[in-house]
């Protein structure tokens, strides 16, 4: 039966894993998108279109395997790999997040253009299937910066759909998106202008990505008083006049299933686990994928620095830092997970003693524990160079037992909800985040109830049942 909603993603809902015995095990993941899809029920005809990214899901693919309501691509392995771990990973979330060394990166070359032309055949990979899957005027979703070019190679396969793209990073400001080939920028950009509606997680996201439409393509955004935002442009299908819709949907959390998750019995029994290394101490936490942009390293410096100049917190804090490995198969990020191992072990070899570990990592991944740190911590820091959202730093208000002072980015997007109640960082100023650590520990446990009060309502003030049905709603609605 024809989809009337589809998702498109690079990463799906569901993973196969085989067993022992040649079977395969589907694993569901979590994550808002799949906390959204929940809000239209299963007899909806909703298809979420996503990749196959492991052997298992291949196998899955070649056997037939498949949970309802998800369709997985078993696109060329190295397509895919050029595509996900060359352009999109390695170019496109570099540009957004704006992490080149400016001085040797970025270089693009003609092995940039081949992987170019991957991406091309990637995109063009999910346009088709969507295409084949759709009922007549369904909607589709599509998400992220794997995916930009699929709006306007779904248009011209199939015009009488209502497309919609929503982007969950930042958007790079023009000058840094500039870096990209010209033909490429321009590429890019009309591939996502074939959508009727495009969504960013925040305002300032939404503005920068006007901007680039103004400076790459030169059709400028309006902003009127009393309707969407929007950008009139020439359609490369008809050669006519189109109008793309612009949107701003912040991404909330979800209360009602972490309220409840993290009160299960294995995240007790991690309580527990935690309590006996951190003892009566206050606890900071910081809970991320090793990734770049969230800022580990400076984070564990502003650490170490809040050790040295406030002497009266040796023996007294514990750093609990999650950081679970990711995208392991680029060599930077490999480098990037071993350095937060070395500076660990540098600031415990130099300040720890018999009883006390000033930092305690940990590198497997592990919700239950999580969990269980969110509900201890009195601090919690989030630090990102540049973040799209940032979920952790509206979780773990949400979650505290006692409520938690926020150290927060100024360049994550939750900081635009959530600037009034935090202590605000700049994420490059290691002593500036070390003095707000400091402030955030001596916090006045009134204040700081308080003020966590504030932080989980903003947090909470969208959550992605609503998030997504808003998307959708707009889309019905053109
Ligand atoms: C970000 C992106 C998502 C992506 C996630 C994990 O949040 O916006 O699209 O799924 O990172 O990255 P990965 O490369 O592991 O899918």
């Amino acid at each position: 039966m024809a989809a009337q909603i589809l998702v498109a993603s690079n990463r799906g809902p569901v993973s196969y894993v085989p067993r022992d015995d040649g079977t395969l095990d589907a694993r569901r993941g979590g994550g808002g998108l799949v906390s959204g899809l929940s809000a239209i029920g299963p007899d909806a005809g909703a298809l979420w279109v996503c990749s196959a990214l492991s052997e298992g899901d291949r196998e899955a693919v070649r056997r037939g395997v498949s949970e309802p309501g998800v369709k997985m691509l078993d696109i060329d392995a190295a397509v895919h790999g050029d595509a996900y771990n060359g352009i999109a990973n390695s170019v496109l979330w570099f540009v957004h997040h704006m992490l080149y060394q400016t001085p040797l990166e970025p270089v693009f070359d003609a092995e940039f253009r081949r992987q170019w032309t991957a991406y091309r055949l990637y995109n063009r990979a999910f346009a088709q299937a969507l295409a084949e899957e759709a009922a007549d005027g369904a909607a589709v979703v599509v998400q992220d910066y794997h995916l930009t070019l699929v709006p306007g190679m779904l248009r011209e396969l199939r015009p009488d759909l209502r497309i919609g793209h929503f982007s969950h990073t930042p958007w790079a400001p023009s000058q840094y998106f500039r870096m990209l080939p010209d033909e490429i920028a321009e590429e890019l950009l009309l591939g996502m202008l074939g959508a009727d509606r495009l969504g960013f997680l925040t305002r300032r996201w939404m503005s920068a990505f006007m901007e680039c439409c103004g400076t790459s393509l030169g059709v400028m955004g309006s902003w009127p008083k009393d309707s969407s935002p929007h950008i009139d442009h020439l359609s490369q299908v008809t050669g006519q006049a189109r109008r793309t819709l612009l949107g701003v949907h912040g991404l909330g959390a979800d209360a009602e299933f972490l309220r409840e998750r993290a009160h299960r019995a294995d995240v007790d029994e991690r309580m527990a686990a935690l309590r006996e290394q951190i003892g009566d101490r206050k606890t900071i936490v910081r809970v991320d994928r090793t990734e770049l942009s969230k800022n580990i390293v400076r984070g564990l410096l502003a650490y170490r620095a809040l050790l040295a100049e406030h002497p009266e917190w040796r023996g007294e804090v514990v750093h609990l830092a999650f950081a679970y490995p990711s995208r392991q198969d680029l060599s930077v990020y490999r480098d990037y997970t071993a350095e937060v191992a070395r500076l660990t072990d540098e600031i415990n070899a130099e300040y720890g003693r018999d009883g006390w570990t000033p930092v305690v990592l940990h590198v497997e991944d592990d919700f239950a524990r999580s969990l269980a740190a969110y509900r201890l911590a009195d601090v919690a820091l989030v630090n990102p160079i540049r973040d799209g959202m940032n979920l952790v730093a509206k979780e773990v208000p949400v979650v505290s037992d006692a409520g938690c002072a926020l150290v927060l980015s100024r360049e994550a997007g939750a900081h635009e909800e959530l600037g009034e109640h935090a202590i605000t960082v700049n994420p490059y100023d290691v002593s500036g985040t070390a003095a707000a650590l400091h402030e955030a520990l001596s916090m006045d446990p009134t204040e700081r109830a308080e003020r966590s009060k504030h932080l989980a309502s903003a947090a909470t003030a969208l959550p992605p049942e609503r998030w997504f049905l808003d998307q959708l709603t707009a889309l019905r609605e053109l």
